[in-house]
């Protein structure tokens, strides 16, 4: 099971190693952070949000294994970057992973749309977001460098009539985590 939590300072060396990671690096629009702006950027900034995806297994122990950072864009939009840690990827988590911490930015700082700009050689990427929901859009110029593609989520409004918000509405119907390898 994947539980979602409000990125600390105590995090940072995790997050830094993760976002710093080549293949993280490859599909990121700014390159290699340093840990001073990685620090400002995901801790300080009052338009991000940072959460670390942590994965529990039933009997109380918990292995972060990745992070979803959500940089607001207006009263009710965001956007989302992830990642998951090397020795987790591979394993069929990074749908839930997209699911469970969509949600729960949705939930918790209001979104009602969130974006992801995905390069489109980012395959695994693509499909995670796919299966979490997230559907293509058309963007007229997405990125500096690279023809990137653009997915939504739109997550139901409150305001909807649809009764009390449920953040899951929207997202594709999760499936079980695969059980860990280790
Ligand atoms: C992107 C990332 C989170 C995906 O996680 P992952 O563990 O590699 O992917 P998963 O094992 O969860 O698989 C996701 C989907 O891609 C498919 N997939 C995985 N590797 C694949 C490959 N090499 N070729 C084709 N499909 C692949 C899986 O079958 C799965 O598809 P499905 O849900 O339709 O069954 C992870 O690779 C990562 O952290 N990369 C670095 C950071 C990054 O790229 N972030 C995204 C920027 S937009």
């Amino acid at each position: 099971m994947l539980r979602v939590r409000t990125a600390t300072e105590a995090d940072l060396p995790f997050l830094l190693e993760l976002r710093n990671d080549p293949a993280s690096v490859r599909f990121s629009k700014r390159g290699v952070l340093s840990a001073a702006a990685l620090k400002e950027d995901y801790l300080r900034r009052s338009d991000k949000h940072a959460f670390v995806v942590v994965r529990t297994d039933g009997r109380g122990a918990e292995r972060a294994v990745g992070y979803a950072v959500f940089e607001r864009l207006g009263e009710d939009r965001a956007e989302i970057s992830i990642a998951l840690a090397p020795a987790a990827r591979g394993r069929g988590l990074a749908r839930p992973l997209i699911q469970v911490a969509s949600a729960h930015a949705a939930e918790h700082h209001g979104f009602a749309v969130i974006r992801a700009d995905i390069d489109p050689a980012n395959t695994p990427s693509r499909r995670a977001f796919r299966g979490a929901g997230y559907r293509p859009v058309p963007a007229a110029s997405v990125g500096a460098t690279a023809a990137l593609e653009r997915y939504e989520l739109r997550v139901a409004s409150r305001r909807s009539g649809a009764g009390p918000r449920d953040p899951a509405r929207g997202l594709a119907r999760p499936r079980p985590a695969p059980p860990p390898r280790d």
